[in-house]
Parts: structure tokens; C-alpha cells; sequence
């Protein structure tokens, strides 16, 4: 039944774009500078988790690289790469520039430096998941670099501007702001139909099907996809040559749960140490949370990092928060809740 693997993959950028063109020709239209030999416009893309963010900056690089040939670009994502040096590790290899560079002794400054002198060309870089950068400053570095431009992406406006200092944060306050909402089911339901095009045998699932797949993601396309992914992949196991409602209803729980074991994965070792003392305690307090991740990892961050942390892991429905700020409560979301949990 599967026919072309790849485009069920959640790393894989389609050559067409279903119901995202205001998005898509804003980013363009922010980086149109470009084409003339000119640095395009700082853009920030916000928005949950699957709404088509990294898909739609990816893409629209792609594009403008179609265009021009005079334009060098790089993908970083910051929650891999959550130290200054790392990502600017990444931003070099992005311009073949890693030559000499140690991971042990090369101080950072020869780095920003090294990227700095850099002016062969215009550079394009998309900095994912940007707000799990640890040193928010380096934004500001890369900023005042002239041919440099930087598509800076993040789940919540609130939670990647509120620790920036005010210099920086009215640097960046000029910049470019996309918001992406959640997918509606019928727009779930044409994303997926052309995965279906693509990757399946032709009849290999119904309009009806598609439509119940796009239904329990919950107007997530990662889970969207996810949810094809494991329902084609069981059929096929099974030998049948369709996708029934049955297949699906056994696939949704399975997808979810892939999906959850994926963002789990994912996390820091500090976030892997926060996430585990919630789910032994069940619920927590904040400030007991801290004490005892501080007695649990060496060099502990502060506690606004561990607040920064704790965000991004409820974005991801991994645990879940009551209270206000500096009160908050964390409970871990078991699997079953999750998959029942109410679209964000
Ligand atoms: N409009 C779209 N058309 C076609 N495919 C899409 C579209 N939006 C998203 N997708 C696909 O859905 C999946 C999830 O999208 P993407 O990775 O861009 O989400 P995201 O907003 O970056 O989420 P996260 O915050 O979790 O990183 C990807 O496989 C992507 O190719
Ligand atoms: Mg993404």
C-alpha cells in the first residue's frame, strides 16, 4: 500500500503548500530584499505545535533559492542546539566555515567573528524552536550582522520576548509577525489527501477515512500525518489493501502515543530530570519542583529556565499547569489523558 515512504515523514516538505498562501507570501514578501542582493526583513512565525510553521519557512526558502543563486541559507533547530556556541556552530557549517573550530577549546567570540566576516553572500537562516535558546542575547548579535537574515520561530510571542532585555526587545519589535492557527478538519482533510496521493496505492483509503484521520488530530498536522503514517503501515501488515475505519481507530491511540514517546525523546537532560520528578511526585508544587531538581542535576539553571522549560513541555502536552506565575502547580499528562486533551 505504501508506495513512497518519504512523504509521510514529518521532516518532508511538500512542493506545494495547502492553505497557508497568506503566510507563505508574507515570508516572501519579507524576504523580497533578498532577490535584489539586499538583507530581507527579521520575520517571527508563532504558533501550537503541527500548525505548519517549519514546513512553510523551509518552504519558502526553498523558493527563494529557486530564484536567486546569490543567496546561502541554514536551518538550526535551538532546542537541539540551545547554546550560544552550538548554534553558531550550525550557522558556520551552514557557509562551509567550520574549519579549525573545536568543540572543546574554540572560544565562541571567534565564531560570531568568523560569521561576522563573512561576505560572500546574502544568508538566510531559520532559527527553530528559537525560544529554547539559552542565551537570548546571541539574537541580538546575529541581528547586527548586515547581510544576515534570520526567520526566528517559537510556539508563544509572550514566552520567547518576555526574557529579552529592551534593547534588544525594541530591536525586534519592528520585525515581521506571523501567527499560525490550528487546522481546521477540512484543511487537515486536503493536507492529507495529498499525502495520500503521493505515498499510498491508488484506492488505498476513502474520502470518509481521511476525513475521520483529520477529525482526531485535533488540528494538528504532525498528528495528522502520524495517524496515516501508522494506519498504512498496519494495513499493510495486515495484508489488506484498504484503510478501514477500524485500522484508524486502532492507529489513533498508537500515532499519539509515537508522537508523545518523540517529545519525550526530545527533551534536554535538564528537562528530562524536570519531567521525571513530576511524574514521581504526580503533582508538584514550583518551588518544591526546583528544590529538587537542583538536588537531582549538577549546575542546575535558574528558575526562570526551569519556567522557560516547564512552558515548552506543557506546549507539548507533556505535563500540565495550574496557578498563576509564581504559584503554579505541575501535574504530569498521562497518555490517555492526552489523547483526550482538549485542541490548544
Ligand atoms: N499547509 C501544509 N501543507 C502541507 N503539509 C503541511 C502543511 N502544514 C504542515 N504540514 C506538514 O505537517 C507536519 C507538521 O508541520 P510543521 O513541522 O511545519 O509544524 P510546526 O508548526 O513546525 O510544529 P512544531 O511547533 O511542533 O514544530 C509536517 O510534516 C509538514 O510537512
Ligand atoms: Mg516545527
Amino acid at each position: 500500500m505504501i508506495e513512497n515512504a518519504r512523504v509521510l515523514q514529518p521532516e518532508f516538505i511538500p512542493g506545494e503548500i495547502k492553505h497557508r498562501d497568506a503566510e507563505t507570501s508574507h515570508l516572501s514578501d519579507a524576504l523580497n530584499p533578498l532577490l535584489h542582493g539586499e538583507a530581507g526583513e527579521t520575520s517571527f512565525l508563532f504558533g501550537p505545535s503541527g500548525a505548519g510553521k517549519t514546513c512553510v519557512a523551509k518552504f519558502t526558502v526553498n523558493q527563494l533559492q529557486e530564484n536567486t543563486v546569490d543567496v546561502e541559507s541554514q536551518y538550526v533547530n535551538c532546542w537541539e542546539n540551545y547554546s550560544r556556541f552550538r548554534t553558531l556552530y550550525q550557522l558556520l557549517d551552514g557557509i562551509g566555515k567550520t574549519i579549525d573550530i573545536h568543540r572543546q577549546s574554540t572560544p565562541t567570540d571567534v565564531l560570531l567573528e568568523r560569521i561576522r566576516d563573512y561576505d560572500d553572500s546574502q544568508y538566510v537562516v531559520i532559527l527553530d524552536e528559537v525560544d529554547q535558546l539559552e542565551d537570548k542575547s546571541l539574537l541580538y548579535d546575529l541581528y547586527r550582522i548586515p547581510n544576515l537574515t534570520m526567520i526566528l520561530i517559537a510556539n508563544r510571542e509572550e514566552s520567547l520576548f518576555a526574557p529579552l532585555d529592551d534593547r534588544l526587545h525594541s530591536r525586534l519589535s519592528s520585525s515581521e509577525r506571523l501567527h499560525f492557527g490550528q487546522y481546521r478538519v477540512d484543511e487537515l482533510t486536503a493536507i492529507l489527501a495529498d499525502r495520500v496521493q503521493w505515498g499510498l496505492a491508488t484506492n488505498a483509503v476513502e474520502r470518509r477515512q481521511i476525513e475521520l484521520i483529520a477529525d482526531a488530530a485535533a488540528g494538528d498536522a504532525r498528528k495528522a500525518i502520524g495517524i496515516l503514517r501508522t494506519a498504512a503501515k498496519k494495513a499493510d501488515r495486515e495484508g489488506l489493501t484498504e484503510i478501514t475505519a477500524e485500522i484508524i481507530d486502532e492507529s489513533v491511540p498508537e500515532a499519539k502515543s509515537e508522537l508523545r514517546q518523540k517529545n519525550i525523546e526530545n527533551l534536554t537532560s535538564h528537562q528530562q530530570s524536570l519531567f521525571e520528578i513530576i511524574a514521581n511526585a504526580g503533582e508538584i508544587n514550583g518551588k518544591t519542583l526546583y528544590e529538587r531538581y537542583c538536588e537531582t542535576v549538577s549546575s542546575p539553571k535558574t528558575k526562570r529556565t526551569m519556567r522557560n522549560y516547564l512552558s515548552k513541555m506543557e506546549h507539548y502536552n507533556l505535563i500540565a499547569a495550574t496557578g498563576k506565575t509564581q504559584g503554579k502547580t505541575y501535574k504530569s499528562v498521562g497518555e490517555a489523558a492526552e489523547s483526550t486533551a482538549k485542541p490548544r
